[in-house]
């Protein structure tokens, strides 16, 4: 692997035509966008394609986002009553953190649809990015650069530790501004649903177009085709044991006896809240409720932190439960529980009941 930083001034065309070249030739290229590192390839290589796949583990059924620069003939093939709506979106919100899914993109390699008949599309708003793009000469196919169900990268040092060897070359260009993904819409017969909350609220994108907005309940549910494939109910997922909680909860009451030393319960709030939780759990913060820009920003180096590999034991994460990018927030850290959200007192307590004889004999 081919580690290159991006000079912080000065010119980094040296770093991005060695990155270009690797692209063009295959290879697979790790590299910073706005919202979280892709792990990037030449979306027309079906081989290359592969390749990442196969670096993070993903099933073959969860198509790639294929990244463009801003000038990329999007409309071409986006048909009919979708095409006004599609213009609007990359108008309002291109270069940016916005997937927008259309119908099309056969002229991409297989594997980048994972079996659909709908493309994901977005152009990138950093530098990094948008110089690689335009050095490759080819879009680039990029999903985030973790492994499968592990945390997102927002640093090329996350890259390193966990796909370090896998990649030819990571691009370093520090960390990346939003720190979750970007929002993915689907655009169908001129109709817009949202499939993944992201780093553009709901509420910006009601406010900025003139047709409706809906919200596809991908509430993680596991019967039938998933509208979006990559709705996994376990998803952004620390390997310590973890679970969400509804803010507002007093957890004083509750004793977690007879456990080893060594198993510790991690409370993960907000610094202007009041957890209530007992006096022996360890409380940590996510930051402010009232600055969730800051609290997704650090959300994924947060959780790495939190989930220290030498260490038993479990990790609350409380929701924010708050609008805008609270939505985002809260959807990450819900599928980092594995979809268990607890909601009462009650259910915190049995919830630990029956862990317990796990965490004594794990
Ligand atoms: O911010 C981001 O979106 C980052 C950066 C690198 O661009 N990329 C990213 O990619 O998060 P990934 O692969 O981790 O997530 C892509 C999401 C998945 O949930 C996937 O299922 C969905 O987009 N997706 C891709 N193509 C789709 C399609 N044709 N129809 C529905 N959902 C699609
Ligand atoms: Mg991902």
């Amino acid at each position: 692997m081919e580690y290159l930083t991006i000079p912080e001034s000065g010119s980094s065309q040296q770093q991005i035509e060695r990155a270009a070249r690797v692209v063009r030739a295959g290879g697979l290229v790790a590299f910073p966008t706005e919202t979280v590192y892709g792990l990037g390839c030449n979306a027309f290589d079906e081989r290359a394609v592969r390749r990442v796949f196969a670096a993070k583990g993903r099933p073959l059924d969860n198509p790639l986002i294929v990244h463009v620069t801003a000038d990329w003939p999007m409309l071409d093939f986006t048909e009919g009553t979708s095409r006004q709506v599609v213009d609007e979106l990359a108008r309002a919100f291109w270069p940016g953190p916005l997937t927008i899914v259309v119908r099309g993109g056969a002229e991409f390699a297989p594997s980048v649809r994972g079996g659909r008949t709908t493309v994901a599309i977005r152009c990138p708003d950093h530098p990094v990015a948008l110089d690689l793009l335009e050095a490759a000469g080819v879009p680039i196919a990029a999903p985030s650069a973790n492994s499968f169900n592990y945390i997102s990268p927002t640093s090329a040092r996350h890259v390193a530790e966990d796909l370090g060897d896998l990649c030819d070359v990571i691009l370093d260009g520090g960390r990346t501004k939003h720190g979750l993904e970007s929002t993915v819409v689907e655009v169908e017969q001129g109709e817009l649903t949202v499939l993944r909350h992201g780093a553009i609220p709901l509420e910006l994108l009601r406010g900025s177009l003139a047709g409706s907005v809906s919200v596809h309940d991908g509430t993680l549910t596991e019967r039938g085709p998933r509208r979006s494939p990559g709705l996994h109910r376990r998803h952004y997922s620390p390997r310590v044991e973890s679970v969400a909680v509804v803010p507002d909860l007093d957890l004083r009451p509750l004793a977690l006896e007879g456990l080893p030393p060594d198993v510790v319960i991690r409370y993960v709030g907000y610094d202007s809240r009041q957890s209530l939780v007992p006096a022996d759990w360890r409380t940590l913060s996510f930051g402010s409720i009232l600055r969730l820009d800051a609290v997704a920003h650090d959300l994924y180096e947060n959780l790495r932190r939190f989930d220290p590999a030498d260490q038993r034991g479990l990790l609350i994460l409380e929701l924010s439960d708050e609008p805008g990018l609270g939505r985002a927030i809260d959807d990450r850290l819900t599928r980092a529980a594995s979809g268990s959200i607890l909601r009462s007192v009650d259910e915190v307590e049995r919830f630990l009941a029956q862990l317990k004889p796990t965490l004594a004999d794990s």
